[in-house]
């Protein structure tokens, strides 16, 4: 068994049978075989920034490492092809760096770039759907590569056919920006609307969002953490309202659909858990919607305060937390709702 500590963003100490880096198509085609020959069980990884690793995990890690970016343009469009082990940050500097604009609010999101549209990353009013033109991707069985424009990739808030029907036996093997040569601000974000739209630089942008990321969110090299713990929960507006009512402060977002978003950091700070800590595991003190792994937490340290977080937030409120975070126990993905409840 290998330590894959290293692996993975919660630094929670865990194992697996191996760890093979896929850096070519071929090779990920003839490890695929040789793993089902075997009857081994396989977890691809990007940079595992939002994983939980409930166990030791008796198969196969594929680390995601095919790299390269290609771009091309029209007059109106840039257009970027990423293979998927690029890291995604490092393509948000590349593209400001070339005077291409429109990932600046997406700025230090963890992870790779094959990863992104799994669960359609989102920060500071923009989406990875705002700027996907394709995701290319690969039938690991027969091998076969398929692109899905968009549209098919049913991209919805942290949501996304990769989370579906395109869960078990496939892999993210490169996806394709559309990034329009006339940039136009996104500014719909808290601090963000101070700028003035018709001055503010896409560097500007990407500078402040860097910013308000370091003073909320915890450095993995620190702490060890995954994010958002949990989803913002939607839920229906009369249920809203009446919150609303009860809370006046509560913030309040209304979607396209009626339905509200609320805010699960809100809702978690009002039970008074900044700071609560369980084992070595921790509510974040800057941010009540991250989980630290402050001093040494076990995977169960972490299940249990989520537990924990998840009654206290539906006693008070009615509202039932999911994990944004997906939970990985002996042989693959588990219920993460299910663990917690
Ligand atoms: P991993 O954690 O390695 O994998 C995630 C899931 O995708 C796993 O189920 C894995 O098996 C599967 N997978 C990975 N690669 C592939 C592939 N190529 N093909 C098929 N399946 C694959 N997310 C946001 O949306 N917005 C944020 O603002 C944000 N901020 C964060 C801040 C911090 C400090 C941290 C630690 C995380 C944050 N996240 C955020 C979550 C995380 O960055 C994203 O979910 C990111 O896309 C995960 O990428 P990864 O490469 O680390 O994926
Ligand atoms: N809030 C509190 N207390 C807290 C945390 C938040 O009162 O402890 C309030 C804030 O004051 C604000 C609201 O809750 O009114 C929303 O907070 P914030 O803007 O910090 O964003 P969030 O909803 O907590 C989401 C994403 C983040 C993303 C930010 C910025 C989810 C689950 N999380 O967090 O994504 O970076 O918005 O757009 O949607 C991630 O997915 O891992 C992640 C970090």
């Amino acid at each position: 068994m290998q330590d894959i500590k290293e692996f993975h963003t919660f630094s929670v100490v865990c194992k697996a049978k191996n760890v093979i880096k896929i850096t070519a198509l071929e090779q990920l085609k003839e490890q695929w075989q040789q793993a089902k020959i075997e009857d081994n069980s396989i977890l691809i990884v990007g940079q595992g920034s939002n994983l939980l690793f409930l166990d030791d995990f008796e198969g196969t890690i594929f680390l995601n490492r095919l790299v390269g970016i290609t771009h091309t343009e029209n007059e109106q469009y840039h257009y970027l092809h990423v293979e998927g082990g690029e890291i995604w940050h490092d393509l948000v500097k590349w593209s400001l760096e070339n005077h291409i604009y429109g990932l600046e609010n997406l700025a230090l999101i963890p992870g790779c770039v094959g990863s992104a549209p799994i669960q359609n990353i989102g920060a500071y009013g923009v989406e990875f759907k705002d700027v996907c033109d394709y995701v290319d991707v690969m039938q690991l069985d027969s091998g076969e590569v398929f692109r899905l424009n968009c549209n098919e990739c049913q991209f919805g808030y942290r949501e996304s056919i990769f989370k579906h029907q395109y869960k078990d036996n496939y892999m993210i093997i490169s996806v394709g920006l559309k990034l329009a040569k006339n940039w136009e601000p996104v500014l719909k974000y808290g601090s963000l609307a101070g700028f003035d739209k018709n001055t503010v630089t896409a560097q500007q942008i990407f500078d402040e969002v860097c910013s308000i990321r370091q003073t909320k969110l915890p450095d993995p090299n620190v702490f060890g953490n995954a994010g958002s713990f949990f989803k913002n929960p939607t839920v229906a507006k009369n249920i809203a309202d009446e919150l609303k009512n009860e809370y006046p402060d509560m913030p309040y977002f209304l979607q396209e659909d009626g339905s509200v978003k609320l805010a699960a950091g809100w809702l978690i700070e009002q039970c008074g858990l900044k700071g609560y800590q369980i084992g070595g595991a921790a509510v974040h003190q800057n941010q009540a919607l991250v989980i630290l792994n402050k001093e040494n937490a076990t995977s169960s340290d972490i299940v249990e305060l989520a537990h924990h977080i998840r009654q206290s937030v539906a006693i008070k409120f009615d509202v039932y937390l999911q994990p944004e975070v997906r939970f990985i126990g002996k042989y693959g993905e588990v219920n993460a709702e299910a663990t917690i409840s």
